[in-house]
């Protein structure tokens, strides 16, 4: 049975993997839901989900025999595992769990679910379900920050009564809000035909960056990071190929775009070179302006009589003035960001001018509402001869707004 072009999934081809977990009864239902909601749905499953549910009942929702092994000559034969992968516009994995979630984390691809994720090259979303200790422990912690990183979609899990009784964090998700947060996402193929930024590659930096005293104390400063990670998921929902290089931050990597964690600014200075060449650079992160001269692998103590303390501190490089003179980046577009306490244009377009930027959007700071840490911001775009208003608004559309702007300027 062929998928409805309509629906917020219209078209798309999904391959549910099911692992092994009580949740595993409620992948009937997210068949089903994915299939009112447009998608044509394969399922894969693990030999612990078959201890719950039976391939013969995914048979009769799915329209197609769910594949169990990968030792099965006859399904090999009509349509071979590798075949499977490459047939998926994404892959979802529900239930998600904590064995399953390492397994995909470390790579391995001991039975057919783990080496379907492995083959694939569709995005790959998790609906993790386990018991909340499970879901708590430092191991699964990791794994998920780990896949995360990479550009997984994690979706829940929700909070509440477990199935053994206890209550916490570990409950599958509802298939309507898997539903509803891949219907968020961008699957292969599958981003509008009208992508503004469809086949270019985008880099982006944000958050704050940490310069290191001693090993308790550092020089930050209140960047969240929202606004250019709200940046970064806009431009992957264009089209482009996102790398978002982020500081010391707590948020979610978007969909479908590739983070490289960094802490001070020379490291993220390494790893924006790292990812270029690319044709649009942002620099959306609040990069120190100075790091200490010396890092002391001692802490640093009180001294018996001063009442003061002098920190000798050295410039960090200009990395976006460093990218916008950077000849051999392939770039098309350097767009860097502002932060002002006064007199924002005249400021903004002085840094315009002096960092060979095409693009800069400043943001009044200390302003309640906008600015550093808020969810919301209102800015000013300026490029040489011509300037755009954003009004106070949630920085996720700012951003859609900002994308706009940059394909735009791409065209002009
Ligand atoms: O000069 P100022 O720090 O205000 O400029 C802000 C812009 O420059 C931002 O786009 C920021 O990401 C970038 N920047 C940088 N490296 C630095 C300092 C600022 O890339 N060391």
């Amino acid at each position: 049975m062929s998928a409805t072009a309509t629906g917020p999934l219209g078209g798309q081809r999904i391959l549910l993997c099911v692992g092994g977990g009580i949740a595993a009864y409620k992948a009937l239902e997210l068949v089903r839901r994915l299939r009112d909601a447009g998608a044509s749905v394969q399922v894969a499953m693990t030999a612990g989900a078959q201890q719950f549910v039976t391939p013969l009942s995914f048979q009769a929702l799915s329209g197609h025999p769910a594949r169990t092994t990968l030792w099965d000559s006859a399904a090999e034969q009509a349509m071979g595992h590798l075949e499977l992968a490459r047939w998926a516009d994404r892959v979802v994995v529900a239930p998600a769990t904590a064995d399953l979630l390492a397994r995909l984390a470390h790579g391995l691809a001991d039975d057919l679910v783990t080496t379907l994720c492995l083959a694939t090259e569709a995005p790959l979303s998790v609906a993790p379900a386990m018991n909340h200790r499970m879901w708590r422990h430092p191991a699964t912690v990791a794994n998920v920050a780990l896949l995360r990183s990479r550009g997984v979609q994690v979706i829940g899990p929700d909070d509440g009564p477990l199935a053994e009784g206890e209550s916490g964090p570990g409950r599958l998700s509802e298939p309507d809000a898997i539903v509803d947060g891949l219907a968020g996402a961008p699957a292969a193929g599958r981003t509008p035909a009208t992508g503004l930024l469809q086949g270019l590659k985008v880099v982006v930096s944000a958050g704050p960056t940490y310069e290191d005293l001693d090993p308790v104390r550092y020089l930050g400063n209140r960047s969240s990071g929202k606004m250019g990670f709200a940046v970064a998921a806009s431009a992957a929902r264009q089209g482009a190929q996102v790398v978002l290089v982020a500081g010391p931050v707590q948020l979610e990597t978007p969909p479908g775009v590739q983070r490289v964690d960094v802490r001070s600014a020379a490291q993220m200075r390494e790893a924006v070179a790292a990812a270029l060449p690319a044709d649009v650079y942002i620099g959306a992160a609040a990069v120190a302006d100075y790091t200490p001269r010396a890092f002391s692998p001692d802490k640093i103590k009180k001294t018996g009589t001063g009442e003061t303390l002098a920190l000798d501190l050295v410039r960090t490089p200009d990395i976006l003035a460093e990218v916008a003179r950077q000849e051999d980046a392939g770039l098309k577009l350097v767009v860097g960001f502002a932060a002002e306490t006064t007199n924002v244009a005249d400021y903004a377009r002085q840094k315009l001018e002096a960092k060979r930027l095409d693009l800069i959007v400043a943001n009044r700071v200390g302003v309640p509402g906008a600015g550093f840490e808020s969810d919301d911001n209102a800015m000013t775009a300026y490029w040489p001869g011509g300037e755009r208003d954003f009004p106070a608004a949630p920085k996720v559309r700012l951003a859609d707004g900002l994308v706009e702007l940059v394909a735009e300027r791409l065209g002009a």
